[in-house]
């Protein structure tokens, strides 16, 4: 049976989760107590994990279909089930802070949810850390669900009907360049603002910086509307700073969360961490 213990992290969401090994073969028990954390929590927390990108990919697949990793489908049209975050390739090697590859992972330090600009946006993210940094670099979450729900009721009936168009080629463009054949994999894409999670009813917003537009609203309007609901999500007490350990394995949900990654010094550190992603259940339409 399931013997996950949860301790919160925060008042909004997020829980420390202990009583698991996922680097042992997992049941379908304990899956299924994933799932539910995954519902209550969002934003789970594993200490001290002995995983493998085996283990991490046989988890990945009992929570759903992995995602294939965008920017390689795009760019070759090969499937790959891994990113990797950091600054170490794949022979061992560090990049500083002037490589290319730090530059367009700086996109990750705007609020965003993973693959919110899929047609089919992804379920939640697994990231273990292998190699993690001193000082800087940590994640940051907050729970646009507990923004919903602080919404007073006029927003609410605004917010409930829209539609809003999720771009990365907007997001990502101006901070470094995308690829022509990436670029062209992803079109953008219409996605409602307010989601439901269908396992408990519980609503929240879909926001972040990959959001270009609400759907039929004027530049400067949809502009302003959008701006304001991040800022409303990101307040800074609704704010919890995930501070990376060794051996974190943190998993969180894409539908009703939103990040962003803190600045770290490349040239200092060595950062390697390795994320797959799970397809989610909703799909949006092209734009
Ligand atoms: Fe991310």
């Amino acid at each position: 049976m399931s013997t996950l213990r949860c301790t919160p992290l925060h008042d909004d969401f997020g829980a420390r989760v202990t009583g698991i090994e996922l680097g042992e073969p997992i049941s379908s028990v304990q899956i299924e107590g994933i799932r539910a954390a995954i519902d209550e929590y969002s934003l789970l927390v594993f200490p001290d994990q002995q995983m493998t990108d085996e283990a991490q990919l046989a988890l990945t697949s009992q929570l759903g279909e992995p995602e294939a990793e965008h920017v390689t489908l795009g760019r070759t049209g090969e499937t790959v089930h891994f990113g990797t975050v950091g600054n170490i390739s794949a022979d061992g090697s560090q990049h500083g802070n002037e490589a290319a590859s730090t530059r367009y992972q700086k996109g990750n330090q705007l609020w965003h949810s993973d693959s919110s600009f899929r047609e089919v946006p992804s379920y939640v993210t697994i990231t273990h850390g292998y190699e993690v940094v001193g000082e800087g670099g940590e994640t940051e979450f907050v729970s646009a669900r507990a923004a919903y729900d602080r919404l007073d009721s006029a927003d609410r009936d605004l917010v409930d009907p829209l539609e809003a168009v999720h771009d990365y080629l907007f997001s990502r463009s101006p901070v470094a360049p995308v690829h022509p054949a990436h670029a062209a994999s992803l079109p953008p894409v219409a996605h409602r603002l307010v989601r439901t999670n269908p396992g408990n009813g519980r609503q929240n917003l879909f926001v972040g910086s990959h959001v270009r537009s609400v759907v039929g609203w004027g530049g400067i309007e949809s502009r302003e509307l959008l701006d304001r609901l991040v800022a409303h999500t990101t307040h800074a007490d609704a704010v919890y700073a995930h501070a990376w350990s060794t051996d974190d394995t943190v998993i969180w949900d894409n539908r009703c969360l939103i990040h962003r990654g803190r600045p770290y010094d490349a040239d200092r550190w060595r950062r390697r961490m390795r994320q797959t992603r799970v397809v989610g259940a909703e799909r949006g339409r092209i734009h």
